[in-house]
């Protein structure tokens, strides 16, 4: 197995492995590569749903997204398409999964089936790499600040996003959820610092009024938007992403229209974040 990271701030490339035949001393080298770097990249693998889930629980528990069709028969996988005919996309934006729970997943694992012969690539961006280039004043600043992150404007009944998106979204009476969280979070696997805010979900900072909470919020994504900080994942099938929603965030461009485009993702579990 070789690890190649794929940029400086986020994300490595895994060659030689194949990830339903893993031994302990293999698996113990992704973790830390995991971790090190928000993002793994691994092409030609050959997963039926079973490997998919089997390779996920080797993470951890297995968090049901209530908001995505799951792929028939396997409730915990959920269904990341785009038909010919359709024009918006799933997670065509700058965002993190699940900062609106109390209990964010720790992370999602896609897996691609159906590929545009061009287009369809995901960017991701580092954020302990984007924490790390503010200067002294901004980092003391956010010292201490926490942000509120909800869901109701993307899954729920008034979303023309949802609306648009139809029947690949469900659930929308079940969305409304708002957890507060840290805005510099100290990863809860390494203690290294990170931004913890996102353009999809991030509310409003706390004890700021709402042209101060959005003025710093601005300035924070701009500045996270700047491409030092990305990486570009092109797909093709059988290749697998898996990402830690504590440490990056992740934009699936749109630029494919007329093609299909479907992945597998599953979420993982977990910890609460101080
Ligand atoms: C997602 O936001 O989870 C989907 C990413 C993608 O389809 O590339």
């Amino acid at each position: 197995m070789r690890i190649e990271p794929s940029s400086e701030a986020v994300g490595a490339e895994v060659h030689d492995v194949d990830l339903r035949n893993m031994d302990d001393a293999q698996f113990a080298l992704l973790r830390n590569a995991f971790f090190d770097h928000g993002a793994l990249f691994f092409r030609d693998q050959h997963l039926s749903p079973e490997d998919h889930i089997a390779f996920a629980e080797l993470w951890g528990g297995i968090n049901i997204n209530r908001f995505f069709t799951p792929v028939d028969g396997y409730p915990q996988i959920a269904q990341v398409l785009k038909e010919p005919d359709q024009t918006v996309n799933i997670g065509g934006g700058w965002h993190t999964d699940h900062s609106y729970d109390h209990v964010p997943a720790m992370g999602s694992i896609l897996y691609a089936l159906e590929t545009p012969s061009e287009g369809g690539d995901t960017l991701f961006a580092g954020m302990q790499a984007a924490y790390e280039a503010l200067d002294d004043n901004m980092k003391q600043r956010l010292d201490g600040l926490q942000a509120l992150h909800g869901n109701a404007h993307i899954f729920g009944k008034q979303s023309d996003y949802r609306d648009e998106v139809g029947d690949r979204f469900g659930n929308q009476d079940k969305a409304g959820q708002e957890a507060v969280h840290p805005i510099v979070l100290a990863h809860p696997e390494t203690g290294k610092k990170g931004l913890y805010v996102n353009p999809a979900f991030t509310l409003k900072v706390i004890d700021m009024d709402a042209q101060q909470s959005a003025d710093l919020l601005m300035q924070l994504y701009a500045h996270i938007m700047q491409p030092q900080f990305h990486f570009r994942w092109q797909w093709s099938p059988g290749s697998l992403a898996m990402w830690d929603n504590r440490s990056t965030w992740h934009y699936a461009m749109n630029d494919y229209h007329g093609h299909r485009r479907l992945l597998h993702r599953i979420t993982v579990e977990g910890v609460a974040l101080h």
